[in-house]
């Protein structure tokens, strides 16, 4: 009898003894190409030691140091280098533990620049999310998330925040295309601000690409320009959630570098210690920062664990190993790759309804019917079994599910550490198409 409460009772769970480069080994002898980089966070791999020996090295000296006393020169080597990595004049860095601590910093850190800058009485405080996002599992951001399985148990300790719908132009909400639609996602934003009234909404959050909800869903071009410009003439804050996407994830140092786009705040986690530590970042906008400077100077909320020695050692060595061996430009390559070679491939498949995704993010809807784009019946639970198929065949994958009506739909997230080669590429596509297969042959095509 085990006395750990596990993610699933049902279910059987291997026993992990270690992981090396992309590969995690099991007690049952295997080896498992880990595609999903866990959950899509093992941004370089597993098993490098000079990431594993700073970390050991700063724990020996001093783990922790609250931050109510004392800063540490490893806090501000982070915090620099994470400055150094985002758009410019984003020179501010808060640190948490996790993405949704990053998320609920960011949403609370809008709320309080309104109150540094308009007084304690400001009405803005609403935060406009969006349908299909997903910004962490705490109460704060499962309320501005929009991932029906995930709210749908705590729904009714939800506090109501606005949305709107997501650029899901596989499935437009509106019914529409590009490029006669006009960006109409995009330009929803507008329409809602001004039907809530501007003064009762302190920031709009999104998803640069959405992750697992809709899997790897790339926006049109457009998009992130016209919800900046929104913003900007509205003065609401745009929060970037890329707890997933950045740190290099994308093939550049943050998704909203595709675009140019310079957010208010960006909320980082999952590849900014590679998994290595458990630790996130809201990245601050000068602007922002200086409001509270000149306020009362006290963001009014904080954990214990906020900014970490241990946490920036670990930070500090990822950046560090993912600069000297460029492994930012290498999720850009992979991604070409992906995206000239093997998507078109892929997509051929009868099951295969859309491969989507930039740099080593990438995702495939599954459809029962190319045709109509009908997605499977929940009760099939394609997603679920086509992760059993790569699992036999030793490999992980990053299902996601209900995107398609809030019920049906399928996605699977391929996502493997960056310091993937061309060959391991190319290997968990061939095993993900022997997968596919399988998965056909099991569904009946
Ligand atoms: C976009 C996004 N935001 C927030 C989170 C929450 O991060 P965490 O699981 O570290 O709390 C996730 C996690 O999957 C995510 O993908």
């Amino acid at each position: 009898m085990t006395s750990l409460f596990p993610r699933n009772f049902g279910q059987r769970y291997i026993e992990v003894e270690r992981g090396e480069g992309l590969y995690l080994f099991g007690k049952d002898g295997r080896a498992y190409l880990d595609a999903a980089a866990g959950a899509i966070s093992a941004n370089i791999g597993y098993g490098v030691q000079e990431v594993a020996a700073s970390i050991h090295e700063q724990t020996s000296k001093l783990p922790f140091a609250h931050a109510s006393y004392w800063t540490a020169e490893i806090n501000e080597r982070a915090a620099s280098l994470v400055a150094e990595l985002a758009p410019g004049g984003m020179n501010l860095v808060w640190f948490v533990n996790s993405g949704s601590e990053a998320m609920e910093a960011a949403i609370k850190m809008a709320r309080q620049y309104f109150i540094e800058k308009e007084g304690k009485g400001t009405s803005r405080s609403l935060v406009i999310g969006r349908q299909n996002g997903y910004h962490g599992s705490s109460l704060g951001t499962l309320a501005i998330g929009g991932n029906v399985v995930r709210r749908r148990h705590f729904l009714p300790m939800l506090f109501d925040q606005p949305k709107i719908e997501t650029h899901y132009c596989y499935r437009c909400p509106y019914g529409l295309e590009k490029p006669s639609c006009g960006i109409r996602c995009a330009a929803e934003l507008e329409k809602t601000i001004r039907r809530i009234g501007p003064q009762y909404v302190a920031a709009f959050v999104a998803e640069p690409i959405v992750g697992s909800t809709v899997g790897a869903l790339v926006p049109p071009d457009e998009y992130w320009p016209m919800v900046r410009e929104i913003c900007s003439r509205y003065d609401v804050l745009l929060i970037a959630d890329e707890v997933m996407t950045g740190c290099g994830r994308t093939g550049k140092n943050f998704c909203v570098d595709h675009w140019g786009v310079k957010p208010d705040l960006i909320a980082t986690a999952k590849g900014l210690a590679a998994s290595y530590y458990p630790v996130g970042a809201v990245i601050v906008s000068d602007h922002v920062g200086e409001v509270f400077r000149n306020g009362s100077g006290v963001f009014a909320h904080s954990h214990t664990f906020n900014g970490m020695p241990a946490a920036s050692a670990a930070v500090v060595a990822v950046l560090e190993y993912m600069k000297r061996h460029g492994l930012v430009e290498n999720a850009a390559r992979m991604g070409k790759l992906i995206e000239m070679e093997i998507a078109p491939e892929l997509q051929k498949m009868p099951l295969v309804g859309e491969v989507r995704g930039k740099g080593l993010m990438w995702g495939i809807e599954l459809v029962r019917d190319k045709e109509t784009r009908a997605p499977f019946d929940a009760a099939e639970d394609a997603g679920g079994k086509l992760k059993a198929l790569a699992l036999e065949r030793g490999m992980t994958l990053y299902p996601g599910k209900a995107m398609a009506d809030g019920v049906n739909g399928d996605n699977i997230m391929i996502g493997p550490p960056l310091t993937a080669g061309e060959k391991d590429v190319r290997k968990i596509f061939e095993i993900l198409t022997d997968s596919l297969q399988s998965l056909q042959k099991q569904l009946k095509f």
